[in-house]
């Protein structure tokens, strides 16, 4: 028997969501941003914030780790009307796809027409350094699965979609000149996308980089996918938090990962807030 025989359909489970933070606020964003790990702090720069909480959001996945309960932040951010999904789903704890990227479709839904999606990610390219940031220029599936596999909504967007650029051009220009005006080095790199949880080989290092790609990590991907799908204009940033160098392979400190994002969290908050700044107003 067909799931959406036996379940609401994910357009009706979509549209409850949507309508369940319709009774909280009445705001209308057309910027979608989603924090990566550490990046949290962008947060205090959002002005007559509301918040609603993802316990409080019907068809929400519910979060499995107690102290990462997360919230959609709507609010006003460099002039422009904004809402932050604080905290992100990650496929290695134990969701599927459909629940990580089912807030990208509500971001969509709710009006967001731009999404702006941060992480943190290994450098794969050894000329980068702890705490660089990188534009995401374009990205490698290597997670082994797609968050578009089984039947497709055409009411959510075409059933093959276009990936010649997923991230827009126009989007890395604006970003590129504001972190020039703001002296802010930003470099640019293919995102290669893990399931995770556990860190890298050195092989797998290797591999990675012969495949062309810059950065790696255990995010953005799946939300990137579903972001083209639903139609979303995207850019992406990444902060490198630790060098995948195969030829002097330390052992992974996740709290140094962490606290290296959190350190290079102001230069990429000031530089979300100029890129959205700069935007044309959507309306
Ligand atoms: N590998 C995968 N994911 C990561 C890494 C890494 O080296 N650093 C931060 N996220």
């Amino acid at each position: 028997m067909r799931s959406s025989l036996l379940h609401s359909s994910l357009v009706q489970r979509i549209n409850k969501s949507v309508h369940a933070i319709w009774q909280k606020t009445a705001f209308h964003p057309d910027i979608a941003i989603i924090l990566g790990t550490g990046l949290g702090n962008l947060t205090k720069r959002v002005t007559k914030e509301v918040a609603v909480s993802y316990e409080s959001i019907p068809g929400f996945p519910r979060s499995t780790v107690e102290s990462h309960a997360g919230r959609l932040l709507f609010g006003m951010l460099g002039g422009k009307r904004v809402v932050v999904m604080d905290g992100r789903f990650h496929y290695y704890e134990g969701y599927t796809l459909e629940q990580v990227t089912f807030p990208v479709r509500v971001l969509r839904k709710l009006g967001a027409k731009i999404l702006i999606v941060s992480n943190a990610a290994g450098a794969l390219d050894l000329t980068y350094k702890k705490g660089d940031l990188v534009l995401i220029e374009d990205h490698i599936n290597l997670m082994g699965i797609n968050p578009l596999i089984g039947p497709n909504d055409e009411q959510l967007g075409v059933r093959f979609p276009d990936m010649s650029e997923p991230y827009s051009k126009r989007l890395m220009a604006v970003a590129e000149k504001s972190a020039h005006e703001r002296r802010i080095p930003l470099k640019r790199g293919v995102y290669l996308a893990v399931s995770g949880p556990n860190l890298e080989t050195r092989a797998e290092y290797r591999f990675m980089r012969k495949l062309g790609a810059d950065l790696v990590g255990m995010s953005t991907v799946p939300e990137v996918i579903v972001g083209v799908h639903a139609g979303f204009e995207i850019l992406g940033l990444s902060v490198v938090t630790d060098l995948c160098d195969p030829d002097h392979l330390k052992p992974v400190n996740i709290e140094e990962i962490i606290r290296t994002a959190t350190e290079a969290g102001p230069k990429l908050d000031q530089l979300v807030e100029s890129v959205v700044h700069k935007l044309p107003h959507v309306r």
